[in-house]
């Protein structure tokens, strides 16, 4: 989604602020912008498309000045064209804004009563409209912002600049991070320490409601109620490798390389001796009945691979819903309840929605998150962290197998306490996972294999995925995979669902791919992609050694795994699953990192 820097510095500002965009690009954006203040005169340049285009107008047309803001806008009201980009100016008041201002209308409507005409249909407009607002009655910049603020209505995070002031920006946040960083008489904003990781590694997180005052020498910070509030400088460690493709063509390819290392990394966080450790203040499953878990796209999938998980193994009930629907559908939540919400940002406005009605209703919050200064993290009553590191592609990738990892180590945590495994039982699932990330090396090193089966694969126009079981979720994976960075219709299907619809759509055009491990259900699966292959279909099997010798015959293409126990196939066949969308991205010449419409973290419903 969008993204929002500020500098109030002693170096020229553009400069710093286009770089700082740079590592916001990975959010997905279709347009850029940045305002300055040189000696006391606001200006800005925005442009449409990539950062390039705007890099380009600064050429022609530089900005000077040591203040400015900058934004980059993933379009939701208002096409992405130049009029619609940020900054918007109202008067001596500029302003970059992430989020949406749910009263614009109102608020639009009053400001038109009194006068004022505005240039755009956009929400942002009407924030610097206010705000010019209340200049005007002859309210200080503080009092005009602050009292601008109190009315915005939605979820936000903004930074505003002034003309006739070099040495002053004012931010605020309420349901988009913010994040201040403190340099040696400089002040940097940022939507996240990513954006300011080269300038400064010394953080303030705005907390929900607050806005604050910033001048080169001092920063204020004011909470919801208007009260001066202290809020921690942390010292955060940024791993620039993390934000550097490190080698590979794209970030979406070296995260994909990086999960045998991540993957270790989450097991090493959670194992301890011969058990499992969760963070503070834990979790008892033998206080739960039943768990909900809610989450959005791919972490969506990661929770109903684990409804299979904590079902068969600790014989818990799971209810897996789409935070989108759930949030509105008012779910009754029984006592002993566990909410459970799974995010990569931690920013999903639904997902976090969705938190907040099961707060005072579900006995327990717990979040499966990868970002830990997140939203989502700060409102649960126990984090539970991933470990994947910084994820720019928009395509999640590592943080699912990551998700996966650790709602495995969660069902069995769920089995143990509720004493459903037998003698041994838990030292045998946790020495399987230890072996994963090997299993991942080798699924790995079928990259060139896999990237020949995808080439052909991006000539398709219609792709199907079949699995069954907790393989049947890895089938909605892999199909959303390849729609969202290759733009081929793929669906994703259980197995025994084919021939209820889907298989009149097979014909010899239509590659069906089929992911099966041989575990207990493995004939089953082959049935069904027998049924396929019997009407002409083109199959390409993922499967084991022993499945390809039972049943790779007259398939189109077979591709191997290693063996692997059955209840961790889902987390080693996404490899395949991922590397199959990234080659055919590659052969058709998409944008892998940043696919066309797609915002890497959705702050908006
Ligand atoms: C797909 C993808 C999205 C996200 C979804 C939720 O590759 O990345 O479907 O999984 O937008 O995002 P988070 O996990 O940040 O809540």
């Amino acid at each position: 989604m969008c993204g929002i820097v500020g500098v109030l510095g002693d170096h020229e500002a553009a400069p710093l602020l286009v770089e700082a965009l740079k590592r916001l690009e990975y959010r997905g954006y279709d347009s850029a912008g940045i305002a300055t203040v040189n000696n006391g005169t606001l200006e800005r340049r925005r442009a449409v498309g990539k950062l390039a285009s705007l890099s380009d107008l600064l050429v022609h047309q530089p900005l000077t000045g040591k203040a400015g803001i900058g934004h980059t806008r993933w379009a939701t009201h208002g096409a992405p064209n130049v009029e619609n980009a940020h900054p918007h100016r109202a008067g001596p008041v500029a302003v970059v804004h992430n989020g949406i201002i749910e009263n614009f209308r109102e608020l639009r409507e009053e400001l038109a009563a009194a006068g004022l005409h505005f240039q755009t249909d956009t929400d942002t407009e009407t924030i610097a409209m206010l705000v010019q607002h209340y200049l005007d009655q002859g309210l200080s910049h503080r009092d005009a912002a602050g009292k601008a603020i109190a009315r915005l209505e939605g979820a936000f995070a903004l930074a505003l600049l002034f003309d006739g002031q070099d040495d002053l920006m004012i931010v605020a946040r309420k349901g988009s991070p913010l994040a201040l960083g403190h340099g040696e008489g400089e002040v940097f904003v940022g939507s996240d320490a990513i954006a300011l990781a080269p300038m400064t590694n010394r953080i303030t997180y705005l907390e929900e409601g607050d806005w604050a005052y910033l001048t080169r020498g001092s920063i204020e910070i004011r909470n919801q109620a208007g009260e001066l509030v202290n809020r921690p400088v942390k010292t955060v460690k940024i791993d620039m490798s993390q934000v550097e493709k490190g080698g590979h063509r794209h970030f979406m390819a070296k995260e994909i390389a990086e999960q045998p290392t991540v993957l270790g990394d989450a097991l090493a966080h959670y194992l301890r001796g011969d058990g499992i450790e969760l963070p503070a203040p834990g979790l008892d499953f033998a206080d739960f009945d039943r768990v909900v878990m809610v989450a959005c796209g791919t972490a969506n999938y990661a929770c109903v691979v684990a409804k299979y998980w904590f079902e068969q193994i600790a014989g818990l009930t799971v209810e897996v819903d789409i935070a989108s629907e759930f949030r509105y559908r008012e779910p009754p939540i029984p006592p002993r309840t566990l909410a459970l919400f799974v995010s990569q940002s931690g920013e999903t406005a639904d997902t976090l929605a969705a938190l907040r009605y099961c707060e005072g209703k579900a006995s327990r919050i717990a979040s499966v998150i990868n970002v830990t200064e997140s939203s989502i993290a700060r409102e649960s009553d126990l984090v539970l962290p991933i470990r994947a590191g910084a994820e720019i592609g928009v395509a999640s990738t590592k943080a699912f197998t990551c998700q996966l990892t650790v709602l495995f180590l969660l069902a069995l945590k769920a089995a143990a306490d509720r004493s459903r495994l037998e003698e041994g039982e838990l030292e045998e699932h946790l020495e399987a996972m230890r072996r994963l990330p090997g299993l991942m090396n080798f699924a790995l090193a079928q990259s060139t294999e896999v990237a020949a089966v995808a080439k052909a694969v991006s000539e398709a126009r219609d792709v199907l995925f079949l699995g069954r079981g907790s393989m049947f979720p890895l089938a909605l994976e892999g199909a959303l995979k390849l729609k969202e960075i290759s733009y081929i219709h793929a669906e994703g299907y259980a197995s025994g669902e084919l021939k209820h619809g889907p298989i009149a759509l097979v014909d010899k055009t239509v590659p069906v791919i089929v992911m099966a491990p041989t575990d207990g259900l493995f004939d089953k699966t082959v049935s069904n992609m027998q049924e396929v292959m019997a009407r002409g279909g083109k199959v390409l099997l993922i499967t084991d050694p022993e499945g390809a010798r039972a049943a790779g015959e007259g398939c189109w293409k077979t591709l191997i795994m290693p063996e692997v126990p059955g209840a961790l196939a889902p987390i080693l066949y996404a490899l395949p699953a991922q590397l199959l969308a990234y080659h055919a991205a590659v052969a058709k010449g998409t944008d892998v990192d940043q696919p066309r419409n797609l915002a890497k973290s959705v702050t908006v419903e």
